[in-house]
């Protein structure tokens, strides 16, 4: 295994927040990673390059050692399954919750009831443990269109402000999972790069704690 570094960051929204966290910690790209159509970047630190990737392919990434550490979601984290990493730190920015929504008013009555979500593993292991019989639709985005539209009589989705909800005319209704953005570390790298690894996690963690 080479001594060099790769970092996995979460392109979209996360990516706007981790920046600055990064730049605390005193790590920062070597140009501008909005302007640029590049996908592999090298920062001020010789042994430190950043891959931006989509934000549920970085699990995978991490998991099978082409990056040593990455920042993903806790939601997709929980989707992908913890297998071949670490989660040695919550870097606390991006924060929401996963939940259960449905139109306001209407009680989940079905005695199978319809779920649309791009979180299949997570819904189908949370209605499991509820008892609750569910047939889980996968969809890849606009959850909240498909009540609307009689796919579903549910969805599992993140919620924030609740606007995205409230203007659809639905309602959260069951805390699945407070969420929150992860540094995770492929568990290989973490014995094999623990020298390199170590002052770099601790350094981010002090970020993280310098902002409470
Ligand atoms: P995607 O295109 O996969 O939805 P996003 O950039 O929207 O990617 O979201 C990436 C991550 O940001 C999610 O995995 C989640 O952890 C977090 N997130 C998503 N939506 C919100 C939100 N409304 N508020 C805060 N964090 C969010
Ligand atoms: C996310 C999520 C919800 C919304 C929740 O969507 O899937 O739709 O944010 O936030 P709110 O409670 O503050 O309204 P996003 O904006 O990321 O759109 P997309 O993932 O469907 O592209
Ligand atoms: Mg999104």
């Amino acid at each position: 295994m080479s001594k060099q570094l790769i970092l996995a960051l979460s392109k979209g929204r996360i990516l706007d927040e981790t920046l600055p966290l990064l730049a605390d910690a005193g790590i920062v790209p070597a140009e501008d990673l909005g302007k640029s159509r590049k996908l592999l970047f090298d920062t001020n630190l010789d042994d430190v390059k950043l891959v931006v990737i989509r934000a549920t392919d970085v699990p995978t990434y991490v998991q099978l050692g082409a990056a040593d550490l990455g920042v993903a979601g806790k939601d997709v984290l929980l989707e992908h399954g913890a297998e071949g990493l670490y989660e040695p730190l919550d870097l606390e920015i991006a924060k929401c919750k996963l939940m259960t929504a449905g139109i306001d008013g209407a009680v989940a009555a079905r005695a199978r009831r319809r779920v649309a979500t791009k979180f299949v593993n997570v819904a189908r292991r949370y209605y499991a443990e509820q008892g609750i019989q569910a047939e889980v639709i996968k969809l890849y985005g606009a959850m909240e269109l498909a009540p609307l539209m009689n796919l579903a009589d549910e969805i599992v989705d993140i919620v924030d402000t609740g606007n995205t909800l409230r203007a659809n005319g639905m309602s959260p209704r069951e805390l699945i999972a407070p969420i929150s953005t992860r540094l995770v570390v492929n568990k290989a790298a973490m014995t094999m790069k623990h020298e390199r690894l170590k002052p770099l996690i601790a350094r981010l963690s002090q970020a993280v704690e310098q902002r409470r």
